[in-house]
């Protein structure tokens, strides 16, 4: 036997067995014995009785072969492949999965809420009781909420999941849960405590105090229990007039930006069992806010990751005491205490300190503060419920001195997706930078990918997704979270009207009608960066309507110069040469980059509509674009290669987007990009736009060794600046911090921002050398480009087809090349000073002669 089924995955969510659709893709992955694996055939066994067979080599995102299957059911697949070689595998072990997701016209829950509230977004408990008659085999709880809930079942949580339902734009898209809680309902009388805050539903959006709450006043939840009898017999229990609900619950106050207030003196014992006395509580009123059919979770749900212990206790020069978990990161603090009752414990957060005191000028109007209010029991165990932070420390009152051991605990929540993606060198500064990356995707990846997770922001902003997809899409599967992003990118585009895709998505600042060049964008790179990278073509078929709504819409404002010129543009944002309060103020001319991204749009439509062959589409598209880079040219780029904006920008843009006519003028691009970086130093000098592509545009033309020097770069502007300045996240700006310790004059001034950490996927694509050849990784490119500064570098990946790693290292004058590539994909090697070759699943080494010469 010389292959074994290793995984096999039903459609995309890795976190659960949780299935949102009736005909789920399946996905297996291969490990072989032998090298040069590939599968002829495989077959597929649902629940021990359907059988499948597919021809050929085709193992990621395979069509669902059964019927649909239905609400509620419980399935096993299993499968088996055979090789290239005729042998055929023992069956994988059984995949168990359950359909979550309700019936056409099955969702019947109103939201309930408090009737009479007594403040906007007050938190409020929610219950009823209900009897159960006899044995039952199932029952399966459906929720959602207007805000954020948590459910307890006869005084038990009903699952691990933080601030359900997550973001999505409300009015158009609301998200279930389903869950099994067979577990937690006994015969006899059983209740369903829910706790219910206004999170991103109350909140207030704009930047503004006066910024009235966005989407609605107050939150409200809305449940259905389905049961499932032994004798075939099914009941309900649903939210509804009979309901009681209470304002006087322990959480007296909560919001995302602000923090939450518990008071532990009013927590009512018992609220979530039954025999509960709920009569000082309420009827609940029947939210009429409008609602959408909520429809089944997609993306992975957020959960608790991580423990952090303090790592110093510090007092500040004003004599405050700060806890330093010693990481920026993203989530709450738990505490554990012991005192008397009304003793008010507060936690302030921030990421960085400065003048030895804590530095919360950058969280703006966020208030990011917690306070327990204790009950005076014996030992109290603490977590706010229903809000985060962005924090490396926290300001505490009211704790016993010193902190032990784990009386107080950093939280880390974020998406819980899989990590896939690995990067390691000999340079340790280059490590933390990747280490940085990987803390940055952890912290704004909470449901929606935000810009940061700290100050009075965290929204979807389009432009900085779209810089920093590739990266994030190799260091985790992210391949579930992004898609269900994109189909809310879409409504809000469909919102907006004209194609145009508003800035932040949900759009929450009501800008909808301003297209803006590498923001928008998002709309046909992200899709295109998932197919690239999962070999997803399902999320360019769900995402084309939009992606060729965003290019239509800049084609029209393109008119017949086919250039993108005029109105507003966030242009390269944050350049460091613009100043601290104008962040638009960059080198690069706007319109430069605008116009590439009309080329960029254009060109990604017309791949997207080639590959799901709509081929009017694609050769309309195509035309476009030829005739977008024409101009382009014509406008903008000298024969010889000078641009018009003789700014490293947008040299990097017309390079990397393939925006040069002769192969003479692309050198000469290069040749003046890399006098740019030569002439300013080897400082960084580009911002949002620029920082993706400067390296890759660099290595495309033949100056890797002026990318080295600028990766390498540890003086002010660089990416290893914030390193030397002990940076454990990315940050949003060059100089976020001064070189003397003291923060960016800028208003806007995080230390949690990924978008310039994109250059990581360079990192991983070309300086370990591992990048998708053919979508998914079904073939692989094997290229690294050893740098100077380093002596060995690691890039390792779970593909869609399983574990690949490309490893080299120097031996002397040699670099000696080691990868593992995965069975049923091949692999293109293209190794310093050789042709090229082809090679097939397994491990391979390879010892090229000297180091190579620069760029390619
Ligand atoms: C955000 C950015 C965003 C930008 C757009 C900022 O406030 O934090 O990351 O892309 O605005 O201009």
């Amino acid at each position: 036997m010389t292959a074994t089924v290793t995984s096999v995955t039903v459609e995309l969510r890795t976190d659960s067995d949780d299935v949102a659709i009736s005909t789920p893709r399946l996905s297996w992955t291969t490990a072989s014995t032998t090298g040069e694996w590939t599968q002829v055939g495989a077959e597929i066994e649902l629940d021990g009785e359907h059988l499948s067979a597919v021809d050929g080599r085709d193992s990621v995102l395979v069509a669902w072969p059964f019927a649909p299957i239905v609400p509620r059911s419980r399935h096993a697949v299993r499968v088996r492949v055979t090789g290239n070689d005729g042998v055929v595998s023992e069956w994988s072990e059984p995949r168990e999965f359950v359909a979550a997701f309700l019936a056409d016209g099955e969702w019947v829950a109103p939201l309930v809420g408090l009737a009479s509230p007594e403040r906007v977004a007050q938190p409020a408990l929610l219950r009823t009781e209900f009897m159960i008659a006899a044995p039952l085999v199932r029952a399966t709880l459906y929720a959602t909420a207007h805000g954020a809930y948590q459910v307890q079942i006869n005084g038990r949580e009903v699952d691990d999941q933080i601030l359900k339902p997550g973001w999505t734009p409300y009015p158009r898209r609301l998200i279930h849960e389903s869950t099994d809680v067979t577990a937690l309902i006994a015969v006899g009388a059983n209740a369903i405590g829910v706790q219910i805050a206004g999170a991103w539903y109350t909140e207030r959006y704009g930047f503004r105090v006066t910024s009235p709450p966005f989407y609605g006043e107050q939150p409200a939840a809305a449940l259905q229990l389905a049961i499932e009898y032994a004798d075939g017999s099914t009941d309900r229990i649903v939210t509804g007039p009979d309901w009681r609900a209470t304002g006087e619950g322990p959480i007296v106050a909560s919001g995302i930006y602000d923090g939450e207030s518990h008071d532990a003196r009013r927590e009512q014992d018992g609220w979530a069992q039954a025999g509960f006395d709920d009569g000082g509580w309420h009827a609940v009123r029947l939210d009429s806010d409008p609602m959408p059919v909520p429809t089944a979770r997609t993306s992975p749900a957020v959960r608790a990751i991580e423990e952090r212990a303090v790592e110093e206790e510090l007092v500040s020069a004003s004599g405050q005491r700060i806890l330093d978990f010693g990481q920026n990161l993203v989530g709450r603090l738990r505490i554990r205490v012991r005192g008397e009752a009304g003793t008010v414990v507060t936690l302030r957060h921030a990421e960085v300190l400065e003048h030895g005191e804590l530095g919360v000028r950058p969280l703006r109007l966020a208030k990011a503060t917690d306070t327990y209010t204790l009950r005076g029991v014996d030992e109290e165990v603490w977590e706010p419920a229903f809000t985060f932070h962005g924090f490396r420390y926290a300001q505490v009152t009211g704790l016993p001195e010193p902190i032990d051991g784990d009386d107080v605990t950093a939280v880390v929540i974020h998406s819980d997706m899989r990590r896939t993606g690995w990067f390691e060198s000999s340079h340790e500064m280059l490590n933390r930078l990747h280490e940085n990356v990987v803390w940055g995707i952890r912290g704004n990846f909470l449901y929606l990918p935000t810009d940061c997770p700290q100050r009075d922001e965290r929204l979807g902003w389009t432009g900085d997704i779209q810089v920093f997809a590739p990266t994030a899409s190799f260091v985790y599967d992210t391949n579930a979270f992004l898609t269900s992003w994109s189909v809310d990118l879409a409504m809000e585009q469909d919102a907006a009207g004209g194609g145009i895709v508003p800035f932040v998505i949900p759009d929450v600042l009501h800008d909808a009608a301003t297209p803006a060049a590498a923001w928008g964008d998002a709309a046909t790179v992200v899709p295109t960066v998932l197919h690239e990278r999962f070999g997803d073509i399902g999320v360019l078929e769900t995402q084309f309507d939009s992606m060729r709504g965003w290019a239509d819409c800049l084609l029209a404002l393109a008119g017949d110069r086919m250039l993108w010129e005029g109105g507003f543009q966030f242009g390269d944002w944050l350049d460091p040469t613009a100043p601290p309060h104008d962040a638009a103020l960059a080198k690069t001319d706007p319109h430069i980059v605008a116009s590439a991204y009309l080329y960029r749009s254009v060109d990604f439509t017309a791949r997207a509509a080639a590959i799901l062959g709509r081929h009017a589409d694609a050769e309309r598209y195509a035309a476009l674009a030829e005739r977008v880079r024409a101009a382009f040219l014509s406008e903008y780029v000298t024969e010889t290669g000078r641009m018009m904006s003789d700014a490293q920008t947008a040299y990097a843009l017309a390079i990397v987007f393939g925006l040069s006519g002769s192969s003479a003028q692309r050198a000469g691009m290069g040749q003046r990009l890399a006098e740019l970086v030569s002439e300013n130093g080897y400082r960084i000098g580009t911002g949002f736009v620029g920082t993706p592509l400067i390296a890759d545009a660099l290595t495309a033309t033949g100056h890797l060794d002026v990318a080295g020097r600028l990766l390498t770069q540890t003086e002010n502007p660089s990416w290893l600046y914030p390193v030397t300045m002990g940076a454990t996240t990315i940050w949003e700006r060059w100089d976020s911090m001064l070189e003397d310790g003291s923060i960016n004059p800028g208003e806007m001034t995080s230390f949690n921002h990924y978008a310039l950490g994109a250059v990581a996927d360079w990192l991983h694509r070309t300086v370990a050398g591992l990048a998708p050849a053919a979508p998914g990784y079904r073939v692989i490119r094997i290229a690294p480009q050893p740098l100077a500064e380093l002596d060995h570098a690691t890039a390792s990946l779970d593909t869609p087809y399983g574990p690949a790693r490309v490893a080299w290292r120097r031996e002397g004058d040699r670099v000696v090349v080691e990868a593992e590539v995965p069975a049923n994909t091949t692999a293109e090697v293209i190794l310093p000073g050789r042709e090229p070759i082809a090679v097939g699943s397994g491990a391979h080494t390879w010892t090229v002669d000297s180091a190579p010469p620069s760029g390619s």
